[in-house]
Parts: C-alpha cells; structure tokens; sequence
C-alpha cells in the first residue's frame, strides 16, 4: 500500500491487554456463508484490511469463515488482531469441557493457519459450564503456553456477569446496540471497572428497520419488536448512522464487530464512523426510550 492511502482509522487501547483495535471490528460471521463467492471473501478481507480494520471476528461456527481467513489473510497475519471462539463441534470430543476448549484452539491455529490467536473466547457457553472451571482452565494453559494472547468471555447476562467478576478474562463481547442496552447500566461498567477489552455484537441491532414487517424466525426479530415498543426515531441521519454511532460511541466500548458481506457496506460505515458520537440530546433519548419502555429486556446471544 502507498504511504498516500495508509488509512488514518485510529486505535483504541483494548482494556489492559496492551492490543490496540480500530473502533469498527469486522464481523466475519456471515464471511463463512457458501453462498459468497470466494473472488468476494477475498475482496472484502482486503477491503477491510487495507481501510484501516485491525480487528476481525470470527468462530469455529461461522461455516467457512475461519478456514477463508486463513487461507485469505496467512500473508497479512501481522496487520490484524484475530478474534475467535471455541469450546464447541471438535471431533470426537465432548462440547465444553477442558479439552474441547484445548482441543479447538488447536484447530483454530491450523484453520487460521497462525502461531497465535490474539482474542479467543468461550462461545456462549453457560453459567454452570464456567462454575465447573475446565473451560477456563483450557484458556489459561493455553495463554500460558503463548497460543492465545487473551482469554475471553462472550455471552450475555449473568454468565457474562460471572465471567467478568471471575477475573479469569481480559476481555468480553456482549450484543449492544440502540435495542439492546441492559448491558449498559451494569455489565459493560463492570467491565470497564476491571480493565477489560469489550467488543460489542450485533452493534447495528441486525439492520432490523430494513423489513417492514416483523421478521418472523429472523435473528432481527427481537430489535425490530423492541424498536417498535420503544418508538425509535433515527430522526434525519438515517438508520445507519444512528444505529452505528450509538453503539460505536458508548463509553467503555472499545471495537463494534459489525457484520457484512459488503466491501461497500463497509466503506459507508467508516464514514459514518467518521461523524463521531451521537449529539448528546440524541444519545440520551435512545437511552431513555430504552428505560422507560423496558420489559425486561435482555441481552440477546
Ligand atoms: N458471540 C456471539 O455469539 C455472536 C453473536 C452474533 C454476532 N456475533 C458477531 O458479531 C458480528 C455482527 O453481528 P451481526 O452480523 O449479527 O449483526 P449487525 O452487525 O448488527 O448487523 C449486520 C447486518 O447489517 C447489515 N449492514 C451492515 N452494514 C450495512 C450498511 N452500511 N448498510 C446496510 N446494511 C448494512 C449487514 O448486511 P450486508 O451484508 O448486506 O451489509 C448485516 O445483515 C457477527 O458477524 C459476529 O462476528 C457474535
């Protein structure tokens, strides 16, 4: 790349973990769809690579997606910070127990086809599963032994609660966006307090205003009702804007992983990005239509 187009997309500190990531994180859930042509994934690895993106998402879930990151970005691996998720769909091992939690980290350093993994977090998984401790204990040694920089916790509620007062992780992704925001009072201060990276999921709350009608069965289902409840009104700026620089812009989150198979989608972003935060009247109003219209919302996985 030409010193001319080196992208000026800052960094944010990532907790305590000495990483450092760009505000926009890609998520690369629906990079392992089949149904994208490789010549595609390919183009959209690069665009976000070459616009600045550091930090990109991924799992052992999302179809294709470790396996094209690996294959795609081996040569690239030094400009990027790597998140992904295990514990979970490793052969001939039992789901979340010490050594499906060992055992994919092993097969996330050979999809991914690197040394080290700088993110990884446990998938989701339960409140009993990380009380019984093996899973943990799979992400320390790993930690230990240099394959992991940072251990990680993703999921919601009081499993996230936990995992943030353990002190067994040094970041967290959680869903946090304009109709997902209990975190916002309680858990994403919490982990502020202990100096935690956080990614915030879902930050676009799905795109949930490009369907008309409910989406039944859609993963937009849950935010297209709230925003319904709660009257949301992205006022002039549009959907996307509100949408991105609320969740962007909410104190103590350091990167939105936000998801999309659109190297167009994801220029529009960066702009977006580049309007900065919400006016303060703006950001308090989703606030409040949050409080006040709340049935006890949760945060959804
Ligand atoms: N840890 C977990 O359990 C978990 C759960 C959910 C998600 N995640 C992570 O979080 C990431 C993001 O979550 P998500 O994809 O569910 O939700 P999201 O980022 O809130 O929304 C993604 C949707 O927004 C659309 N979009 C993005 N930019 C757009 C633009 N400029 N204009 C119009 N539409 C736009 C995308 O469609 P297009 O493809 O058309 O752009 C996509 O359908 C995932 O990829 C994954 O890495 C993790």
């Amino acid at each position: 790349m030409s010193p001319e187009t080196t992208p000026t997309l800052p960094r944010r500190a990532f907790g305590q973990t000495g990483l450092t990531v760009s505000p926009i994180g890609l998520g690369a859930g629906q990079l392992g769809s089949i149904q994208l042509a490789e010549k595609d994934a390919e183009r959209l690895l690069f665009t976000a690579l070459d616009s600045g993106i550091n930090l990109i998402d991924t799992a052992r879930g999302y179809g294709l997606s470790e396996e094209r990151i690996g294959r795609l970005l081996a040569g690239r691996r030094a400009e990027f910070v790597l998140s992904t998720k295990v514990g979970y769909d490793v052969p001939g091992l039992s789901d979340w127990t010490y050594d499906s939690v060992a055992g994919g980290i092993e097969r996330a350093l050979r999809m991914l086809r690197t040394d080290w993994l700088d993110i990884v977090h446990l998938h989701s998984c339960s409140l009993d599963i990380l009380r019984e401790g093996g899973v943990i204990r799979a992400l320390e040694q790993a930690r230990q032994a240099g394959k992991i920089r940072v251990a990680a916790y993703s999921g919601e509620n009081e499993a996230l609660e936990y995992a943030i007062h353990s002190g067994e992780f040094q970041s967290v992704q959680f869903s946090l966006n304009v109709c997902d925001q209990r975190c916002l009072d309680h858990t994403l201060p919490l982990a502020s307090a202990h100096g935690l990276g956080v990614i915030a999921k879902r930050p676009l709350a799905n795109s949930f205003w490009r369907y008309e009608e409910r989406p039944v069965g859609n993963y937009a289902e849950p935010y297209w009702l709230r925003a319904a409840v709660m009257g949301l009104d992205p006022g002039e700026m549009g959907w996307q804007a509100f949408a991105l620089r609320f969740s962007a812009f909410t104190p103590g989150v350091h990167s939105i992983i936000i998801g999309t198979t659109n190297p167009q989608h994801l220029q529009e972003n960066l702009a977006l990005l580049a309007q900065g935060p919400l006016p303060p009247a703006q950001y308090q109003a989703a606030r409040q239509a949050f409080q006040r219209h709340d049935q006890g919302w949760v945060g959804q996985i």
